[in-house]
């Protein structure tokens, strides 16, 4: 059987180290793909490079023309810019929205079959522009950001509670960031609720309140003491994890952005939950049922998502 292939849109930080762990795990040939000339060649040769030392086969190229995605099994899409200091919101969306219009139809005219996940910021409008851009099925774009904010959450869960990472799952909704939705509830260590945890003694709510907001500014803690740039090694990680389960077909349980048709009461927009991902792409979102607090955060979150969008739709009329 012929080697998969991974495409990644944006050789940039998190573009390269998706690289490396594509090659590392050994999932197919890998193109980066970038608008600077000389940069994706230049990651693809030095990450060639690693092959000899970690045994890996797998062809890397780097390039500036779509035409070299041709065939895709995966994409990932980091293209884009960061904002900068004095960037107004708006200013970011407009030059991102532009990104994500080329990014979609360099999809779209060269790789339609693929699985697409997007990991541009603001990344619950962006995914959603990505998708009206490149025409394809919704249960094949999908947004990452639940992956990652959940390892945040459950890294920062394990040091309070003293335990290992493997035994913690934590379970956040909604938005990517401040609008995120953790739903301690369905957060555990061993399948423990976190609230049975703060009974049992291992924590207490103020400090599980306090985990919640570094979670929630998880993202920006990161910018802060990188000064410039922002987090790419666990944005990568995040984004390989989602590639496997739809490559292996394991159908894991990720929380994701995806496109809801009345889960949630919420209707064509995407919004971070819970969903299936396997062969099919997003096989399924999971619906669960909410306590009061959790609906109304989601229905904060929801309503952030829908104002990006009447944003995006100001900038670009195509997307009415
Ligand atoms: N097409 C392809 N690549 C592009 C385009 C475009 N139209 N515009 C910009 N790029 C490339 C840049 O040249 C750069 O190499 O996207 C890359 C972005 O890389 P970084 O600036 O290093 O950003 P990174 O840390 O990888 O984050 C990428 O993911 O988490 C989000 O907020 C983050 O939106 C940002 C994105």
């Amino acid at each position: 059987m012929a080697r998969k292939k991974i495409a990644l849109i944006g050789a940039g930080n998190i573009g390269g180290t998706l690289a490396h762990l594509a090659a590392l795990k050994g999932l197919g040939d890998i193109v980066l793909f970038d608008v600077v000339e000389g940069v994706p060649q230049g990651k693809a040769l030095d990450l060639s490079q690693c092959g000899p030392v970690e045994g890996f086969d797998a062809k890397i190229i780097g390039s500036n023309d779509y035409a070299d995605i041709a065939g895709a099994d995966v994409i990932i899409v980091t293209a884009g810019v960061a904002r900068k200091p004095g960037m107004s919101r708006d200013d970011l969306l407009g030059i991102n929205l532009k990104v994500m219009k080329a990014v979609g139809e360099g999809i779209a005219a060269n790789a339609p079959d693929a699985f697409v996940i997007c990991i541009t910021n603001p990344l619950d409008a962006m995914v959603w522009a990505l998708r009206e851009f490149s025409g394809l099925p919704h249960q094949k774009v999908v947004g990452m950001a639940g992956v990652l904010d959940s390892a945040r959450f459950s890294h920062f869960l394990a040091d309070e509670f003293k335990v290992s990472v493997k035994d913690v799952t934590s379970f956040v909704l909604g938005g990517h960031g401040d609008t995120m939705v953790p739903v301690i509830e369905y957060s555990t260590v061993s399948g423990i609720p976190v609230p049975d945890l703060i009974e049992m003694g291992f924590s207490t709510k103020e400090r599980i309140d306090a985990i919640v907001q570094r979670t929630r500014s998880g993202g920006g803690e990161i910018v802060g003491l990188l000064k410039t740039g922002s987090a790419f090694y666990a944005p990568a990680t995040s984004g390989i994890a989602m590639a496997e389960s739809y490559l292996y077909d394991q159908k894991r349980v990720l929380p994701a952005a995806a496109h809801l048709t009345g889960q949630y009461g919420v209707d064509d927009l995407y919004v971070g939950v819970p969903v299936i991902i396997g062969a099919g792409g997003v096989e399924k979102v999971v619906e669960i049922k909410l306590n009061d607090e959790a609906k109304a955060n989601l229905s904060v979150s929801v309503d952030a998502v829908k104002e990006l969008l009447v944003a995006c739709k100001g900038i670009d009329s195509s997307l009415n």
